[in-house]
């Protein structure tokens, strides 16, 4: 059999060979986000897992003409979740509640904890080496789950577990577009943090646009730190953002495979295991990471921030702590 790097260098694109899984396939975010990885020419392989409807989604997506296989799992099949992950390179976990209005996305913590705990358990058992991309909420939660059960299983490695935070940098460009008359295609926004209300720090004085009066300033912030809200809002008790998120998680995945495929500077924020504020018990951040052939490269600084920035990350930094405290505990205390 050719090795990976055989395949490449013998195929007349750069792309490689992924086989990517979906856990969650079914749901809001899963069908759409398994469409568009069926349109990325660098998967060759996708895996969709439910508790209930992936081999519906599965037959569905698997009919549009790009060059991969899809398969679609449930419970019911007989080690469902060993097919779905063996020989994944790329795992996506959208799998868990959305929110209702009202709700605050820590409120989601009782039910989707243990959903998540229990796939990731599956994750280190049958795919240890895979990027792991987590999409369920509380995000500043699950991900330290994720962490603590691959540790336990000795398998963790920090440059491939990951929070998606894309949607954040996502509604960051538009919503800044719209405030300042531009094309959202060509607006750029570093945002760091976490994935919740004030733990969302997008950072405006990286961009060109350094001269927005205070008042639409502070109204752009706060849209961007509360955009979830708007869509649970409008949806009224049907569920959160599914479409939006379904192009960040895959915008996301293509960004992790560029780095896989060895492309030179891929960067994008995540919410990953870092340095930053380490010393001050929080061991995870997003901010800017290069993607690499393992994962994180490297985990950039926040640069040079306004004062009022430097006001947010602090506040983001109290919430953060107690959520990734609580998400770890939940393993490391668990009866
Ligand atoms: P949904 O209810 O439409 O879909 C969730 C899917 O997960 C369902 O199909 C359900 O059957 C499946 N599921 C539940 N338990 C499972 C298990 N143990 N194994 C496999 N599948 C399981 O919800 P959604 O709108 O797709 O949202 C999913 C999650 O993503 C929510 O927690 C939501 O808050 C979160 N989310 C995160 C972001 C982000 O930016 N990171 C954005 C939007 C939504
Ligand atoms: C979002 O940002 O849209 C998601 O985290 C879903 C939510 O609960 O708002």
């Amino acid at each position: 059999m050719l090795s990976r790097f055989a395949k490449r260098s013998f195929s007349s694109t750069a792309a490689a060979n992924y086989k990517v899984s979906v856990l969650g396939a079914a749901g809001g975010i899963g069908q759409p986000l398994s469409l568009l990885l069926k349109l990325n020419h660098r998967v060759t392989s996708l895996s969709l897992y439910d508790i209930r409807g992936a081999k519906g989604v599965a037959a569905d997506i698997s009919h549009v003409p790009t060059n991969s296989k899809v398969e679609g799992f449930t419970p019911e099949d007989e080690e469902g979740l060993k097919k779905t992950l063996t020989g994944t390179d790329v795992v996506l976990i959208p799998a868990g509640v959305p929110r209702k209005p009202g709700m605050t996305r820590d409120d989601l913590f009782n039910i989707n904890a243990s959903i998540v705990r229990d796939l990731a358990s599956s994750v280190a058992d049958y795919a240890p080496n895979a990027a792991v991309l987590v999409i369920s909420n509380p995000v500043n939660s699950t991900v330290p789950i994720v962490r603590e059960v691959f540790k336990q299983k000795g398998v963790y490695n920090k440059n491939k577990l990951f929070g998606v935070t894309t949607l954040d940098v996502l509604r960051a460009s538009r919503f800044l577009s719209e405030v300042v008359g531009t094309d959202p295609t060509t607006e750029r926004v570093n945002v760091v943090g976490g994935h919740s209300g004030l733990t969302i720090v997008p950072l405006l004085s990286g961009t060109k646009h350094k001269n927005i009066p205070q008042e639409a300033r502070d109204a752009l912030i706060h849209r961007i730190q509360f955009g979830g809200d708007e869509v649970v809002q409008a949806k009224n008790g049907t569920g959160s953002a599914t479409l939006s998120m379904a192009q960040a998680g895959a915008r996301f995945a293509g960004a992790v495979f560029k780095g896989l495929d060895g492309e030179k500077d891929v960067i994008e924020p995540s919410f990953v295991e870092s340095p930053l504020y380490a010393s001050e018990g929080i061991d995870f951040f997003a901010s800017q990471v290069t993607l690499g052939p393992n994962g994180v490269e490297k985990i950039h600084g926040l640069g040079e921030l306004a004062g009022y920035e430097e006001e947010l990350v602090n506040v983001a930094k109290e919430t953060l702590k107690k959520n990734i405290i609580k998400g770890q505990e939940f393993i490391t205390k668990a009866k």
